[in-house]
């Protein structure tokens, strides 16, 4: 069976529903009832569930706040993914880990390889920079997937903030100087549930791999493409106005290019990602369809 830490996120929550659908054996642990810097509360969830695979699904994944909140970051990104690394040799069984394309410092012209240094220009980036290399230095038998600009169903990300956005305002100002691909929770899940047979497999199998939606985009491309997709059935049509990460100041700094070349792993696996329109008109059209069909009293 497979167990999974950080349970509650969006990608948690995609692997036990894929999982679910699929028959496949899964338990997921939430936040709450375990802490992934916790030695011993990981220690007595690997004795209950003795699982044959471990996915890390849990991160702090508050990007500005962790430019003030250093210490909760390095505990979610650095010394969890260590505990359970470290675990996971104890207990002779591998581990899937997720990173980010925030690793990289976005001034590469091209898709960044796996090959490439990393240089990570934010408090967030430096955690799970510092999280990847724990893992590689406590268990051989592991994959650490770098994956960018996630969304789904669950929880709270860009593509909702646009919905919700949408349904108020007449035009949104959206940063269109960084390049990326947006990702969906559940095709990461599709990927992990896919790669997990060959990483039980193949003892040996040890590695960094890069895995986005295919195509890339802006976040004011992501944003025009939600609204486009929502308008005709919120009844809404926003103006998406392009503005510069200068005119948009945040604490954090991100990376101008998070674009990721996926060609390693599509290679190794056999998985091919969607483009990225796929899954964000998907996604898009399921939230406004279940916002439909509730009630009006329903706030
Ligand atoms: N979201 C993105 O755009 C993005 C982009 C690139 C890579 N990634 C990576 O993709 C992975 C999945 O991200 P996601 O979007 O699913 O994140 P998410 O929705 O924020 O979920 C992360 C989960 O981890 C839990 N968590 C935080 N600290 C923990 C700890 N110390 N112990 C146990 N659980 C903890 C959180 O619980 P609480 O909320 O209760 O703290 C939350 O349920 C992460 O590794 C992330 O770094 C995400």
């Amino acid at each position: 069976m497979i167990l999974v830490f950080g349970g509650n996120g969006q990608l948690g929550q995609e692997l036990t529903r894929l999982a679910a659908a699929r028959g496949l054996p899964i338990h997921a642990l939430p936040h709450s009832e375990a802490d992934v810097a916790d030695g011993g509360a990981v220690a007595a969830a690997l004795a209950r569930w003795r699982p044959e695979l471990l996915v890390n699904a849990a991160a702090y994944t508050k990007v500005d706040l962790a430019e003030t909140n250093a210490e909760e970051a390095r505990k979610g990104n650095e010394i969890g993914p260590a505990v359970l690394a470290e675990a996971c040799a104890g207990a002779g069984i591998p581990m899937v880990h997720v990173s980010t394309d925030y690793v990289f410092d976005g001034s590469k012209p091209d898709a960044y390889r796996e090959t490439d240094p990393i240089h990570p220009i934010s408090a967030y980036g430096r955690s799970k920079a510092a999280g990847e290399a724990a893992v590689r230095g406590a268990l051989k038998h592991h994959v650490i997937l770098r994956t960018a600009w996630v969304y789904s169903e669950f929880g709270n990300n860009f593509l909702k903030t646009i919905l919700r956005l949408a349904e108020i305002r007449d035009e949104l100002r959206i940063v269109a100087d960084q390049h990326g691909s947006p990702t969906s929770a559940r095709e990461i899940a599709e990927a992990i549930l896919h790669l997990a047979p060959v990483l039980l497999r193949d003892q040996k199998l040890s590695g960094t791999y890069h895995f986005t939606a295919d195509g890339f985009t802006t976040w004011h491309g992501f944003a025009s493409r939600v609204v486009e997709i929502a308008a005709p059935i919120i009844g809404r049509n926003p103006r998406v106005i392009p503005i510069t990460t200068a005119d948009y100041p945040a604490p954090a700094r991100r990376p101008a290019n998070s674009r990721l070349d996926c060609r390693l792993f599509v290679q190794t696996f056999g998985f091919t990602p969607r483009h990225w329109t796929e899954g964000v008109d998907a996604t898009t059209r399921t939230l406004v369809g279940a916002a439909k069909r509730m009630p009006s009293h329903v706030a």
